[in-house]
């Protein structure tokens, strides 16, 4: 198995990772201290500018550009908000830093919060990841105790106050907007956008959101220096490590820490172990969390055009082009949050799509019509289908729907619904007309993806 350097992932391994006096003797802290004690807030986003961090939370915007757009002229404090709700189905990942370092993310709240300016941040977790919010309540009592957290970090007279917010399990606090209502006591429903949260975020005050991977990846920005973080990675603008899942037929599910520009054929046979059966090979691969378009192993990149940004890997296929935010949206798919889910070829597509409308159509907040009616509509026709009640123009049916519902909504829900529904018709449509002639067969995708086991490759 390929052995990438692990920068973030670094103190997995250690025991009882999840406590001060362990990671402190590993580095802890050392950054937060650098950063307070030696540099101004605005070298610290300068670093984090520098690092081409791409956002880990799925859509990837530049962390450095975020930070930049806080009024500067703001009569109030503007509020840091953690993104810990890891919602989206096959993603794993943010829990492992939670759960075995959670340090880490604390680390890097306390030196955001100094960039940024904040006093307060909220850390909203998902309610069923009973550890993850455990171990955090844990180390933020161990560095409140150690002044860390509190009226003078490290001296420094910047008063910071972290808290522990726990969501109630909906996939649509996942999205920003939503988390802050949720955070607020109210709905969790998204909001019109613009005003961005950056303007007016929580209790109206300028608010910056960042996933917990992005965020915890800042002490070793300030460590490394933007530039040298940045440069592990295998892609321009797009820098550093990253932490990967994969799940579903492999043989080794679990996360992994590599430079970014992995590809996905890396993923699946080096660090996954290959494929769970020799006879079963590789049908399709969803790259980044169920809201992104399955790309299979057969198809190859179209890039003759010299100027085309996939033009490097022309002829190959998408397995082998570097996961990147710019190369997977170039290829027509996603990045998303970089947890792959891998199917071979017992996988019926008709019944993976049924799968994952019987989620969307579930987890719409229901305050946009296209969205409510549409996840229902695609679930109801796609439960037609597997269950020999179909037709052969219900293919047509399902793009139409989809169609429907792209753009046409307040938030990127609708969007994440119908992308992967248009992605699975384009790709292995035959299979839906044939289900609308006899019915899929029954095999579920939720049968197929077994043992989501989150510190592979983090001894
Ligand atoms: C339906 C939906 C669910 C989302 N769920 C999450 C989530 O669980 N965790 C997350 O970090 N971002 C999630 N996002 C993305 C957030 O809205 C936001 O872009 C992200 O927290 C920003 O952090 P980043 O820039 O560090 O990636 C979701 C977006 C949508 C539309």
């Amino acid at each position: 198995m390929a052995d990438f350097p692990k920068v973030l992932s670094n103190r997995y391994a250690l025991p009882q990772s999840w406590t001060l006096k362990t990671v402190e003797a590993h580095g802890a802290y050392s950054a937060a201290r650098q950063a307070f004690t030696t540099m101004k807030p605005e070298q610290i986003a300068a670093e984090v500018k520098d690092a081409n961090i791409r956002g880990r939370g799925g859509a990837g915007f530049p962390a450095g550009v975020k930070w930049s757009f806080l009024p500067k002229d703001s009569k109030v404090a503007p509020y840091l908000v953690i993104n810990a709700d890891e919602g989206e189905p096959g993603t794993f990942k943010d829990r492992t830093i939670m759960e075995l370092d959670p340090h880490r993310l604390i680390e890097g709240c306390l030196i955001a919060m100094r960039a940024i300016g904040a006093n307060v941040c909220y850390i909203y977790v998902r309610g069923e990841l009973v550890t993850s919010i455990k171990r955090l309540e844990a180390a933020i009592e161990e560095a409140r105790s150690r002044g860390y957290i509190g009226k003078q970090p490290f001296g420094v007279n910047h008063e910071l106050k972290i808290y522990v917010h726990m969501g109630a399990g909906a996939y649509i606090c996942g999205e920003e907007t939503s988390l802050l209502n949720s955070l607020e006591g109210m709905r969790g429903e998204p909001r019109l956008k613009p005003p961005f949260p950056a303007v007016k975020g929580a209790f109206g005050a300028p608010t910056i959101v960042n996933n917990v991977e992005t965020i915890a990846s800042v002490p070793d920005i300030i460590r490394m220096g933007g530039k040298a973080w940045s440069d592990q990675s295998r892609l321009p603008r797009d820098g550093g490590t990253r932490l990967y899942g994969v799940s579903g037929h492999v043989k080794t599910p679990g996360v992994y820490e590599a430079p970014v520009g992995l590809t996905l054929r890396e993923l699946i046979y080096d660090l996954g172990g290959g494929m769970l059966y020799a006879a079963r090979p590789l049908k399709a691969v969803i790259p980044g969390g169920s809201s992104t378009p399955v790309l299979r192993p057969g198809d190859l990149v179209h890039a003759p055009d010299e100027k085309h940004p996939l033009h490097p890997w022309h002829g190959k296929s998408h397995i082998d082009v570097p996961m990147g935010v710019d190369t997977f949206r170039a290829l027509g798919t996603m990045l998303g949050t970089c947890c792959a889910i891998v199917m071979d070829d017992s996988v019926n597509m008709v019944d993976v799509a049924r799968n994952l409308m019987h989620f969307y159509s579930h987890e719409s907040c229901g305050q946009c019509t296209p969205c409510r009616e549409g996840t229902g509509w695609l679930h109801d026709v796609l439960r037609n289908l597997c269950e020999g009640r179909g037709s052969e123009n219900d293919a047509a049916m399902l793009v139409e729907i989809a169609n429907n519902m792209m753009g046409n909504t307040i938030c990127a829900f609708a969007d994440g619904t119908a992308m992967p529904m248009l992605g699975l018709l384009q790709k292995f449509r035959e299979e839906f007309i044939e289900a609308g002639k006899r019915g899929a067969p029954k095999h579920t995708l939720g049968a197929t993806v077994r043992g989501i086991g989150f510190t592979g490759g983090a001894a």
